[in-house]
């Protein structure tokens, strides 16, 4: 009997410029990710029948049949390679579910590399990659981690030089938000109005390269915000309460509704959780640096 456990971070958008819905209903998008230091772990095991567990404070949100993005992840490979998907997916789940995070891709990623890990299947990085950009537009991401520019549906990937660790907070909220939700709320919003292409943001890659969190605070931008704060108000106060306690700024983080706050450094993003945790206005806290690795093995047979 062989396992194999994969380690899969969360990630943030530092920048998330969004186009005019394409006729396809998918939007062109120059994303900026950086992988942060929560992770996902996903075990695979041989079993009778494909099969998917979830453990974790949120696990119950987490839907366990074949749609799945850890099982979909499986089937794909298996098709592939003309074999059954037959194994146990466990998912211990750590990133916050429909938060905006990358926990469903991250868990995608994972249960991908995993099976390969497990039946030897030897894909290559670009077949593995191809598989992940079917899978979701946010799934090659979260297998390479690091920081990265994404355009296209936000697949098409470029690994971006990162100068430094930056140090964040995230204040989880009560409710999730559904990604196609919020781009169906950008899209209202846009009616009429000429949306420009979309495209990186010079400073922001400068300070990136730089690792220079005051010029990263300045160039951080979120063009779903708008729309997610429309559908979920209540981010205001919580985005208020992080940008009172010292955060250089906040901002919401992908289609939301997790919000994150850069620090100046480690002690000064302890400081900002404790105060977000007293805020009230969010769930649960918690810190995390940047840049992290992306999906790696951690045990294998
Ligand atoms: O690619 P993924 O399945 O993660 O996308 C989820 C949903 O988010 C899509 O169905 C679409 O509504 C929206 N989306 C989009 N444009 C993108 C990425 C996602 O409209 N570039």
């Amino acid at each position: 009997m062989s396992v194999v456990t994969v380690r899969v971070p969360a990630k943030v958008n530092v920048q998330l410029a969004v186009g005019a819905a394409r006729p396809d209903g998918f939007h062109d998008l120059a994303n900026v990710f950086l992988a942060v230091g929560l992770h996902d772990e996903v075990t695979v095991t041989p079993a009778d029948a494909l099969r998917v567990t979830c453990e974790g404070p949120e696990a119950a949100q987490v839907p366990l049949d074949r749609g799945n993005l850890a099982a979909r992840a499986a089937i794909a490979l298996a098709e592939r390679y003309g074999r059954t998907p037959d194994v146990h997916l466990h998912i211990a789940k750590d990133i916050p579910v429909a938060g905006g995070m990358a926990g469903g891709s991250a868990d995608g990623a994972g249960a991908l590399l995993a099976c390969d890990a497990l039946w030897g299947t030897g894909a290559s990085r670009e077949e593995l990659l191809e598989i992940c950009a079917e899978l979701g537009s946010d799934v090659p991401f979260s297998l390479v981690g690091g920081a990265a520019l994404g355009v296209g549906r936000g697949e098409q990937l470029t690994a971006l030089e990162v100068g430094g660790i930056f140090h964040w907070v995230f204040a989880m909220a009560g409710r999730g938000l559904s990604t196609p939700a919020v781009f169906r709320e950008f899209d209202r919003l846009a009616e009429g109005l000429d949306i420009p292409e979309p495209v990186a943001s010079r400073e922001l890659l400068d300070a990136l390269a730089k690792g220079d969190p005051d010029a990263l605070a300045a160039a951080v931008s979120n063009d779903l915000q708008p729309a997610a704060l429309s559908l979920f108000p209540e981010l205001a106060d919580t985005l208020a309460a992080g940008e009172t306690a010292g955060a250089l700024t906040g901002l919401v983080s992908g289609s939301g509704p997790t919000t994150a706050f850069l620090a100046r450094d480690a002690a000064a993003a302890e400081r900002i959780a404790e105060a977000l945790r007293a805020s009230g206005t969010c769930r649960s806290v918690r810190t995390a640096s940047g840049p992290a690795p992306g999906a790696t093995v951690v045990s294998a047979p």
